[in-house]
């Protein structure tokens, strides 16, 4: 095996010593070796002498180099033959985690929208996996990432350009945003989460930087620089939830959304929704699990029906909330007081929607206890601890 053996960087005032995995050994090397190393030019090697003790020996930069051949220097893998492309996309449904249920032919697409450079909106309603899908896709591809979450800034400017500053030594001047960091990255991967809940003012903001035939940030506040150019390879991604009344969703611009291809989250079946369950919390009672799966679906065909008593289905994201106090040692009634009912009106009493989801949940449940009771019993406190110990 090869000696260890590494480059100094100069980084501001420091000599940072880097081997050729990237991995930093500035701490253990002296300042004034990296420092002689730096100016003239050495790699260093780390050897052991008679007493056994480490110690950095000078080497020709070569001795370096010569690394570099075999080993991955870290360059990013993007198919580039047909022949590879196809190879790829037609194995990658190995890469989608077991944990995010998507079927084959939507994450094949995906993949492939990815790998040819497309920009990509997953759409569906809220808690059916469109983040979860796009953090998985981000993983898969082994790309440099970037993640905005665009339906919680308050301040588009700021989040994808960036700040005007005034400081008394300086005078004014501008600091650009992680964004415009992230858009000069070649073949970065860049998640625009909730893009339909951003302040339309984001939307303007992306239009050119989203048009293929564009592709460039204009920077209004930045003298000199008016634009900067989107990278080789750069692909977006965003997820909106359309088609969900509830939420503040604004209606995505039509124009903006012509600038995706829309990929649209399937909601779960519930022996879908059941598995995915059973996957998750595999100590949970299956007829418990079964429970809820089959008291979502109830809810999103009853929500989707010709003249439906409830405007929404129960999302996955909160039939995994339940099975999860489940886990906790929470009963049915008791976690579907906590996680279910709320997102019911109340309105119109007897009728109101959220009495149509008691009446729902109270069918399956199996065993006497009601959700008044306290939150714990003893036992079950005990069973809770148990757990993770
Ligand atoms: N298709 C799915 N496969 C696996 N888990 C899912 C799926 N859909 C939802 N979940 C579960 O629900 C949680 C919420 O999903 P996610 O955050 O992806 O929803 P979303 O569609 O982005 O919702 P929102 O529109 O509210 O942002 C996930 O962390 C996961 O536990
Ligand atoms: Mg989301």
């Amino acid at each position: 095996m090869n000696n260890l053996v590494v480059k100094i960087e100069k980084s501001g005032n420091r000599y940072n010593a880097w081997d050729i995995n990237g991995n930093k050994y500035t701490s253990q090397i002296s300042i004034g070796a990296r420092k002689k190393a730096f100016e003239k030019g050495t790699a260093l090697e780390q050897r052991v002498n008679k007493a056994g003790k480490n110690y950095w020996w000078a080497v020709p930069m070569s001795e370096f180099e010569q690394n570099l051949i075999p080993v991955n220097t870290g360059d990013i893998e993007v198919p580039q033959e047909h022949q590879e492309v196809l190879n790829y996309i037609h194995s990658s449904y190995s890469l989608k985690p077991v944990g995010l249920v998507m079927n084959e032919l939507k994450w094949k697409y995906l993949v492939r929208s990815a790998v040819r450079g497309k920009n990509i909106m997953m759409t569906g309603p809220s808690g059916c996996g469109k983040t979860l899908a796009a953090k998985s896709l981000v993983n898969a591809l082994e790309r440099p990432d970037f993640y905005f979450n665009l339906g919680a800034t308050q301040d588009p400017r700021a989040t994808l350009i960036g700040n005007v500053h005034f400081e008394k030594s300086k005078g004014t001047y501008f600091s650009e945003s992680l964004f415009v960091k992230a858009i000069q990255t070649p073949n970065a991967v860049i998640l625009l989460d909730e893009l339909s809940r951003a302040h339309p003012e984001a939307w303007n903001i992306l239009m050119t930087v989203l048009d293929s035939g564009q592709r460039y940030l204009r920077l209004d506040e930045q003298d000199g620089q008016a634009t900067i150019n989107v990278a080789e390879g750069v692909t977006f991604i965003a997820t909106a939830n359309i088609g969900n009344e509830y939420t503040s969703t604004r209606v995505v611009d039509k124009a903006l959304m012509d600038r995706f291809t829309i990929i649209e989250m399937d909601v779960l079946t519930n022996t879908e929704e059941l598995g995915l369950l059973q996957y998750m919390f595999p100590n949970v009672d299956v007829e418990a699990l079964d429970a809820v799966s089959q008291i979502s679906y109830q809810t999103r065909v009853e929500s989707q029906g010709e003249n439906p008593k409830i405007s929404n289905g129960i999302s996955t994201r909160t039939s995994v909330e339940i099975s999860g106090l489940l886990f906790d040692g929470f009963s049915l009634p008791e976690a579907s007081e906590i996680t279910i009912y709320p997102q019911y009106s109340n309105d119109g009493g007897l009728d109101s929607e959220r009495t149509y989801v008691k009446q729902l949940v109270q069918k399956f449940i199996k065993d006497d206890r009601t959700a008044d009771e306290s939150l714990f019993n003893e036992d079950e406190v005990e069973a809770s601890d148990k757990i993770d110990h």
